[in-house]
């Protein structure tokens, strides 16, 4: 028996915004959910949910994730374990990894080998460490890191090309090179779903529509036939709870009624405008801010008046790519254009892929004229190209003999990591 069939491998993206886990050789993950991680203190004795004891050796904390985080109670705070794409909090990395893997899909992890998809930007440190919790926390008998932007390529089924993935935290930039990311040469932006999530709130605010109350908060009931929502107050419900909810209507109003614009922006032409209905039944409409927001991906800040910190260079997606491919080996610069990959939520938006196309086609140097820019053909590969491109690669027999073994790891320590994954 080899390495990582014995039981079938897992795969997991823990992303800024959605953790992905699933089997290696699906489709697509069985379980996607935030990877937002609810915290609070509980009395051990009698599991009452409270941060205000000051009995504090006899309290301990108690996390929740996923669904168990919709169920409202006092005092729970919100964190979230991975920012920008880095993590940051490895009891909280731990808390996703235990919800995606023993409470959704009721495994033991003891029993199946697991491929972790990682930043591109990775520090050392970081992937020590996320080993070390595979197996002393999960302790799962194999394990192996692949870079997020490789795992794009290979879903793609593209070795030498340009990854363009944008998800909540992070948009990054990397060219691959049979198989290999060009580090030096990829670049990164915070311009991502969450900076826009607050573009369509500032639009919200300024447009003094209704507040965004989030469901938790609402009561609905049916007065004389017309359906009435009341608010329901709840002193206890921590401020990270509320904007945690209230950013999850931002992020629905955003994916429904928002999309990118075919033409630099601001301009006269006027776009339709499109309406949500908010979970209190109010409803909020948006004309030019509907493609505003996401101007905000191709054009510097200071243009659309916004983020105006000067340390903030950042000059449009565009303009990132054609940086990243000319920081590249001129060997393969006409490869990396003819193969530009787009990857991750934030590219779902209708209108994303042409846009892209001409802010970089408007951009390339003359020898180079040629330009391909791959959409995976469902929404669903687009937005899980590294969790999907990871299912392929550790369902491979050729790749079984890879996997870095308890007994390696116990043997060399986190840092066999460096020796083995590249
Ligand atoms: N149809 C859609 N239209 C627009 N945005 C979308 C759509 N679907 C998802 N998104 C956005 O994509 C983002 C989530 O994408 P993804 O799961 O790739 O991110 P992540 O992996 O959690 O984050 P990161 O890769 O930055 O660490 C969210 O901001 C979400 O609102
Ligand atoms: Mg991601």
């Amino acid at each position: 028996m080899q390495l990582g069939d014995d039981v079938g491998a897992l795969v997991v993206d823990i992303g800024s915004g959605f953790t992905k886990c699933g089997y290696a050789g699906d489709d697509a993950p069985k379980a996607l959910f935030s990877s937002a991680v609810g915290v609070g203190e509980t009395d051990e004795k009698d599991g009452d949910v409270s941060m205000t004891s000051s009995k504090q050796e006899q309290r301990s904390r108690e996390y929740y994730c996923g669904q168990q985080l919709e169920v409202r109670r006092d005092n729970i705070n919100i964190e979230y374990p991975v920012k920008h794409g880095l993590v940051e909090d490895w009891d909280g990395f731990d808390r996703l990894l235990d919800f995606g893997f023993k409470d959704t899909l009721k495994l033991d992890t003891a029993d199946h080998s697991i491929l972790v998809t990682e930043s591109t930007f990775n520090t050392d440190k970081r992937r020590e460490k996320i080993i070390e919790h595979m197996f002393e926390h999960l302790h799962c008998p194999a394990t192996f890191l692949v870079k997020d932007s490789v795992l794009t390529a290979f879903s793609v089924g593209r070795h030498t090309s340009l990854i363009l993935d944008s998800g909540s935290g992070i948009t990054t930039i990397v060219p691959v090179q049979n198989g290999y990311a060009l580090i030096a040469a990829s670049r990164r932006t915070k311009v991502a779903g969450d900076y826009i999530n607050e573009m369509v709130e500032k639009a919200i605010v300024t447009s003094g529509q209704s507040k965004i109350r989030p469901i938790y908060s609402l009561k609905k009931q049916t007065v004389a036939g017309k359906v009435m929502s009341e608010n329901l107050d709840f002193p206890k419900t921590t401020s990270s709870y509320h904007r945690h909810y209230q950013l999850d209507v931002i992020r629905n109003i955003k994916e429904e009624i928002c999309e990118v614009s075919q033409i630099k922006l601001p301009s006269t032409r006027k776009p339709d405008t499109k309406s949500y209905e908010l979970p209190d039944g109010n409803r909020i409409t948006l004309g030019p801010e509907r493609l505003l927001s996401t101007e905000v991906m191709f054009v510097p800040p200071a243009e659309l008046g916004e983020d105006l910190d000067p340390n903030f260079k950042f000059q449009g997606l565009g303009h990132m790519v054609v940086d990243s491919v000319m920081a590249s080996d001129p060997d393969i610069r006409k490869d990396l254009f003819m193969a530009v990959v787009l990857s991750g939520g934030n590219t779902r938006f209708n209108g994303f892929a042409q846009r892209i196309h001409s802010e970089i086609m408007r951009r390339l140097p003359p020898a180079l004229s040629k330009l391909k820019v791959i959409q995976p053909v469902t929404s669903v590969e687009r937005r899980f190209g590294a969790w999907i491109g990871g299912s392929i690669l550790a369902s491979l027999g050729s790749f079984q003999h890879l996997w870095i073994s308890k007994e390696e790891y116990t043997e060399h320590g986190p840092g066999i990591v460096h020796d083995k994954c590249p």
